[in-house]
This record gives structure tokens, C-alpha cells and sequence, in this order.
């Protein structure tokens, strides 16, 4: 992606989290800063020094209480506790520091980073806070927020709140939250915080006249991810049961605090209750990083986006013809060869490409760090592997997998390229799928790996003897039930790794898969999906006509994107109503929805950023609120919330 004014790396887990004030008095009036470390981890630390970094930096005698300036160089310091600290989790460490250099002007000035060190020299990331000071209790201007003054997207399940006209400060957790509880304050604020860097922070774990207070109580009677919100006269009561409940409860607060900042109308809940569950077991997004490398920063930054609006899937494309981009530790030409493209590379160059070589490839480090990232947001990462179909990248790769006398050109795919899929009569082939399985497995903790098995071509294999003897010897008639005993074998292989076959719609074609291990991407047309529901696939909507959001969203001639797909403008991606045509009892079948961002013609943030958004809301609000609740009037309002790439 161009248009990048900084690389981000992906957010690394975190245990502690610092917060920071700033409190003057007329005898000193630059005042101090009062400093607050949170455990927010499962495990006690002791013996540690804590390093930060502020622009306000202790310029004399730092007339630190409870702690000791031990370096400060520039706006580099290091303190340490006054004698030994047994810091247990949910517990705190206060302390303050005199002498800065002026009074802060602005809430960026207070710590802009910081870390820990435990004396077997170990460093531990620490997440950090806005610099707060005295909260003013803000009265809201007038606006129009439309129908609803409240900016939550994707809309609850049930909302019944009475507006405020005043603005709290913070939300900020009660004393003596639990550990698991405040490190959720923690990751939704850094999640805000990286999202929408130059606003204020939603939450802060250091309580100041003003803020809102949000007391945390687990119901077990409420389900998966559903939490409840009760706006209370002294206290936000946030109940929930699992991690991904609180997260959600927590996102609609940033969310509800965020619009009623932007003013416009839009407010903060004076009283009133939010009840919310999800729609659907599976709220997806799919990202093709075969046509196009995306750094993985900006993955990371992606997998936020989805966060924030409540999507818990991450359906990652890493093969296709163009580029094979995850590392195979027993094979590593698909990656040296496999990951570039260039005029003298074995990949020529694609949409987009110039005389430059380029490419990129995802190592184990990389997938690690971001399957970490995922979880900790509650997003499962479901990874591609695309076969037999869409294998040029592969088989430019591994030679040895072509069969020598199969006549080039004898068939090519819809996208023009000839010979690329995976021959099942070499024995080489179960060779490699196996190893790129084991790996998959090491990596993805997904109880599914998405294997494709779309678009195979017309003709594939039948020019091929090998393939031809095979069919022969198994007494198989034709390309496609060739293919389903190519999958057949695939299921089984993932089956022995104790994982279950996802795959694009074509999969089923041939039923040679078993329909009750295997789940169905629909992308073709809506309503291939019901058909599949009924020879028993699992399924996830995802149809090209309303959720793909590579097609462009006006038949304008400025507009950009596919058209192969008609046009999908933001209304119709959230007019569309799955499972319409889905028999009651089928319904449970239907585990969801997801949306696919194809990259062939996306070559910038900008474009990427005008197709995926808002129309990924849309997708998003189709995944998680009862359609009887969906409002188009609403929704058009509530869109400059969202985030961007
Ligand atoms: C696809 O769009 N070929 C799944």
C-alpha cells in the first residue's frame, strides 16, 4: 500500500498500563506529574525498573514521592519503586514526579511510550494513557444526529437510552476491578487509541472528577459475546461473560463516547440500557494478499478495523495465481520464487506492476505476532491456501509439480492464466499439501483451514496423461469429479490434523466432501446457498452481487473497482438480507456472513479505503443486528464513524 506516512508493526501483548496526570498549584505552578502502573496481566511482578518517555521531562530535583528517578536523558527516564513492590494482578503502583519543564499544553504531552524491566533483564510492553488533568464537564452542542442520537455501528440488539446533554471525561473502571477486566479497558483504549490517533482516549484506569465509572459483573446466564450496558446515576454497570462480551461492551461505550465528543447532536446515555448479542456465529472479512502484499502492520491496523466494528473472522487469502505469500519451512521456493513478480522473474508482472520487481511474503514470526493481535481482539484468523485452482504462483514455484507432457496452454482460467491447477496424479502434490498443512496447523489455531477449490477451469486435467491414467484407474468421468476426489482427499488430510475443511461454494460440486464437515463459502450467486443447506453444508454468505467489496459502487465512469459483478453502491450492500430463502429449519446452517476484498485493481490506501468503507459497516451490521432492527436512515448517518485503513 502506498500513502503510508508511518509503518506499524503489530501491537504486541500487553500486562501493565500506565497512566498519567498532570496536578499544579500556585506555589508550583508547572506542577508535577502523578503517575499510575497497572498490572493488567495474570501473574505478580517484583524487582522491575520502568522506563518512559515525556516531552515534559524532570528538569531539577525531580522531588519524586514513592519512586526514584534513577536516568533521564532527553525525554528518556527510568524510575524504580522505593524499596522491594510486589505488584499483584488488578494492582497498582503510584507515584509522582516534581520539576517538569512547564505546564503541558495538551493531552499528547504526558507519556508518549514506556516499558518494563525485570531484573532478569526481560522488557514487557506498557500500554499508555491520555495525559489527564481536571475533567471540565462539557455541555453539548445541538445538531442533527438524525433518528438516533447515538453513534453506535454496528446497532445493538436492543437500545433503550435516554440522552445526556453533558459530556463525561473518561469512563473509567470502579476500584478494585479485576485484572482480566481492566486489561479489556486497556486493549479497547489502545484499540482507539491506534484507530483514531489524534483523538482522545475513551477510558483511562486513573479516575478524575468527571469521568464516568463502569463497574464490571459477570452474568453466566448471558452468552457468547453478549454483554449488557446499564447506564446507571453514579456508575455504568457492564455485564458479560467472555472475554469477546466485554470487548464488545467496551466498544460501544468508546463508540457512544466518541459521537457524543464529535458533538453534532450525537450524545452520551444519561440513563437507559443496551442489551446486545450477535446476530450471527460468524461475522467475516476477506482480504486477498496474493494479488496485492500488505505490509503487516497494516494487516494488524486491518484486523483493528474489524474489531471496532464487531467482526470476529479473518478469512486471509495468501495464494493465488499471482504470488504464494505464506513461508513453507520444507519448501522454501515457494516463497523465494513464488512471492515476486517481476519482467525476469517466473511470475511476469501483474495489474498494477512495473518494470521493478516486487513482492513480500508472510514468515512464521509474522503470521505469529498477528494470529497473537487477532486473539487478543477476539478475531479468529482463517487462512487460504487456494487449490487445486489459482496455482500458477505454486507450480512456477515447484517445477516438479507439472506434468511434463501436459500441451501448455491446453485449457487457462477465467483470469487468462494457462495450466494452473494442481495435478492430483502426482505424487508430489500430497507431498507439498501435506507440509503446507502442517504448517498451517503449527500456526492457525482456526478449527477451519479455507482450502479455495474455486474457478477451476474448464478442461483442467484433461490434457494432462497422468491425470487422464488417474481417472481411468478410479473410473472417473469428468474434470469436476475430479476434483471432488481432490477435495475428498484434502478433508481427510485435514481431518488427520484435527481440523475441518472450509472452501469456496465449488467445493460441493460432486459432493465428494462430507457436508457435515465442511463449511461453504457462497460467493457465486445468493442463491446457490440455499441448495447447499440443503444437501447439509454448513454455509457463510458472502455473494459477490452485495458483498464484495472490490466491485464498484456506482456504474458513475469515475468510480472505481470491478464491474464483473454489476454495481454495488452502499445502500444495496446493506439492503441485502441474508437467508431469505432458507427454510426455518435450515437456518442454523447459515452460520453467517462475510465480506471479500479482492485486490487485483486496488493499488492505494485511498482506493482501498473508498471501497471498503463503509460498505464493510454494512456487512458488518448485516452479521450482528437483528434485521428487524436494520435502519438505512440510520445507518447513512452513523457511516462517518468508521475507521479507515
Ligand atoms: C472467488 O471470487 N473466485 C471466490
Amino acid at each position: 500500500m502506498t500513502e503510508q506516512c508511518k509503518t506499524t508493526d503489530v501491537p504486541e501483548e500487553v500486562r501493565f498500563h500506565l497512566d498519567c496526570r498532570w496536578e499544579a498549584s500556585v506555589e508550583d505552578p508547572a506542577g508535577r506529574l502523578v503517575f499510575e502502573l497497572w498490572n493488567i496481566g495474570s501473574a505478580p511482578v517484583e524487582g522491575f525498573r520502568l522506563a518512559f518517555t515525556t516531552l515534559r521531562f524532570v528538569e531539577r530535583d525531580p522531588a519524586a514521592d514513592n519512586a526514584q528517578l534513577v536516568d533521564r536523558r532527553g525525554y528518556f527516564h527510568h524510575v524504580v519503586p522505593l524499596g522491594p513492590l510486589h505488584l499483584a494482578p488488578g494492582e497498582v503502583w503510584r507515584f509522582s514526579l516534581g520539576g517538569i519543564t512547564g505546564e503541558p499544553q495538551h493531552r499528547g504531552e504526558g507519556i508518549a511510550s514506556a516499558y518494563l524491566t525485570l531484573s532478569s533483564g526481560e522488557r514487557l510492553a506498557v500500554a499508555v494513557g491520555d495525559l489527564r488533568r481536571q475533567a471540565t464537564d462539557a455541555r453539548l452542542a445541538c445538531g442533527d444526529a438524525g433518528t438516533v442520537p447515538f453513534a453506535l455501528i454496528p446497532w445493538p440488539a436492543e437500545v433503550a437510552l435516554v440522552p445526556s446533554d453533558r459530556l463525561p471525561g473518561y469512563l473509567v473502571p470502579v476500584d478494585g476491578t479485576g485484572a482480566d477486566e481492566l486489561s479489556a479497558v486497556s486493549t479497547v483504549t489502545a484499540l482507539f487509541r491506534r484507530l483514531f490517533p489524534i483523538e482522545p482516549a475513551p477510558f483511562s484506569l486513573m479516575a478524575l472528577p468527571g469521568d464516568r465509572q463502569l463497574r464490571f459483573v459477570a452474568d453466566p446466564a448471558l452468552g457468547r459475546e453478549c454483554y449488557r450496558l446499564d447506564f446507571q446515576e453514579t456508575e455504568i454497570l457492564v455485564t458479560a461473560t467472555d472475554a469477546a462480551g466485554r470487548q464488545y461492551a467496551l466498544t460501544a461505550l468508546a463508540q457512544l463516547l466518541r459521537g457524543a465528543r464529535a458533538g453534532d447532536g450525537f450524545r452520551f446515555p444519561a440513563s437507559g440500557h443496551i442489551s446486545d448479542y450477535p446476530r450471527f456465529p460468524w461475522r467475516g472479512c476477506h482480504l486477498d494478499t496474493a494479488r496485492r502484499f500488505f505490509a503487516i502492520g497494516d494487516l494488524a491496523r486491518f484486523l483493528d478495523c474489524l474489531a471496532y466494528h464487531r467482526l470476529n473472522v479473518f478469512h486471509w487469502h495468501l495464494t493465488d495465481d499471482e504470488a504464494w505469500r505464506l513461508e513453507i519451512r520444507d519448501y522454501p521456493d515457494l516463497t523465494a520464487t513464488g512471492s515476486v513478480r517481476g519482467p525476469e522473474a517466473a511470475i511476469p508482472p501483474q495489474l498494477g506492476d512495473g518494470a521493478n520487481p516486487g513482492g513480500g511474503f508472510y514468515n512464521h514470526a509474522d503470521v505469529r505476532a498477528l494470529v497473537g493481535h487477532a486473539t487478543r481482539l477476539n478475531i479468529e484468523i482463517v487462512p487460504e491456501i487456494d487449490v487445486p485452482g489459482h496455482s500458477t504462483a505454486m507450480l512456477a514455484a515447484l517445477p516438479g509439480l507439472v506434468d511434463p507432457d501436459e500441451l501448455v496452454g491446453a485449457y487457462a482460467s477465467v483470469q487468462g492464466f494457462a495450466n494452473n491447477a494442481l495435478n492430483p496424479a502426482i505424487d508430489l502434490t500430497w507431498e507439498i499439501l501435506g507440509a503446507v498443512f502442517d504448517d498451517l496447523v503449527a500456526l492457525f489455531p482456526s478449527p477451519y483451514l479455507h482450502v479455495g477449490g474455486d474457478e477451476v477451469a474448464h478442461g483442467a486435467w484433461l490434457a494432462s496423461p497422468l491425470a487422464k491414467k488417474m481417472m481411468a484407474d478410479l473410473g472417473i468421468g469428468d474434470a469436476v469429479a475430479l476434483q471432488s476426489h481432490f477435495m475428498r482427499r484434502v478433508q481427510t488430510m485435514l481431518a488427520q490434523r484435527g481440523r475441518r475443511l472450509a472452501g469456496w461454494n465449488e467445493v460441493g460440486n460432486g459432493d465428494g466432501v462430507q457436508p457435515e464437515a465442511t463449511l461453504l463459502t457462497v460467493w457465486q450467486k445468493a442463491t446457490i446457498g440455499a441448495g447447499l443447506v440443503r444437501r447439509g453444508y454448513d454455509i457463510v454468505m458472502a455473494p459477490a452481487e452485495a458483498y464484495y467489496l472490490d466491485i464498484a459502487r456506482s456504474a458513475d465512469w469515475n468510480e472505481v473497482g470491478m464491474s464483473w459483478a454489476g454495481v454495488t453502491s452502499v445502500e444495496q450492500a446493506y439492503a441485502y438480507e441474508v437467508g431469505r430463502d432458507i427454510p426455518e429449519e435450515l437456518l442454523p446452517r447459515l452460520k453467517g456472513v462475510q465480506a471479500c476484498i479482492w485486490t487485483e485493481l486496488i493499488d492505494s490506501r485511498s482506493h482501498f479505503n473508498h471501497l471498503v468503507f463503509p460498505r464493510l459497516a454494512a456487512v458488518a451490521e448485516a452479521g450482528w443486528t437483528p434485521s428487524a432492527e436494520k435502519d438505512w436512515l440510520r445507518f447513512q448517518k452513523l457511516c462517518r464513524f468508521c475507521p479507515a485503513l
